[in-house]
């Protein structure tokens, strides 16, 4: 996959894409990222890419002809990809989303800065995309936040590629607890379930971790969920078990 990142700041990109699990999906050539400085398409001699806002207000704002120039620019450099700008204003990322945009081969990200952009360069975008209802200084860290999700839903990023299957959100519900030894910590035990060799215990207390998790946690995401009968059956031994207490 290949995604190009439209940014007045491509340097802070540089640890994060060079590093762990996204360093090496790059070395190996599963993702394919691409720079574009887009102060080279700046106004002038000062190559000016922002402005004062119309109607007064504090800030400056993206001018439309250095980013917009910039973005046909890229559109044009390889295959079709859809043009998406990070903006708090965007459809919410989820999960749904990380597996949808890994299907394209290529991809385009648009970071703001300062006040944001000119409402008339929304129109070269796709769409809009925000990682969430708070504002960030700079659409880069949106970037790399839809990067790195996307990037794990490609084969071969992450080393085993059952546990992103099993991670939250993959299949709607949230993980289920882990451990790991020692078996007792600061008086704090494993439960037995895990330390029996079981399997079939084992899931079954993983998925009624599970189950309870989401519905307690987050019980906008539990009520999308489609329960199998199994997970029904689970769910209500957990409601008995809570009424019996
Ligand atoms: C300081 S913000 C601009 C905020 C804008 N004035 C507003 O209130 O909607 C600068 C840039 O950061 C990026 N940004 C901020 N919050 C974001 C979010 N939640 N999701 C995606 N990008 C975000 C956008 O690219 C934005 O243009």
């Amino acid at each position: 996959m290949r995604v190009d990142i439209i940014t007045l700041l491509p340097q802070i990109f540089e640890k994060v894409f060079d590093e762990s699990v996204l360093g090496s999906a790059v070395k190996n050539g599963l993702i394919d990222i691409v720079m574009h400085q887009f102060r080279d398409y700046g106004d002038g001699r000062h190559k000016t890419v922002d402005d004062t806002p119309f109607g007064g207000g504090p800030g400056m704002v993206f001018k439309p002809s250095p980013l917009v120039n910039c973005i046909r620019d890229v559109r044009k450099m390889s295959i079709p990809a859809p043009v998406i700008g990070l903006t708090p204003q965007g459809v919410s990322f989820n999960q749904d989303l990380v597996k949808e945009l890994a299907q394209f081969d290529r991809i385009i990200l648009v970071c703001g800065r300062y006040e944001g952009f000119d409402e008339r360069i929304i129109h070269e975008f796709d769409f809009q995309l925000s990682i969430g209802d708070y504002v960030l200084t700079g659409g880069e860290i949106a970037a790399m936040t839809v990067v790195d999700a996307v990037s794990r839903m490609i084969p071969g990023t992450v080393g085993c590629q059952d546990s992103v299957i099993q991670d939250s959100f993959y299949e709607g519900m949230l993980d289920h607890p882990q451990y790991t030894r020692p078996s007792i910590w600061e008086g704090l035990e494993v439960p037995e379930v895990l330390q029996n060799g079981n399997h079939a215990l084992i899931n079954k207390y993983r998925r009624s971790r599970s189950l309870l998790t989401t519905s307690v946690s987050r019980p906008d995401v539990f009520a999308t969920c489609d329960l199998s009968d199994s997970d029904k059956e689970i769910f209500q031994e957990l409601i008995d078990s809570s009424s019996s207490e």
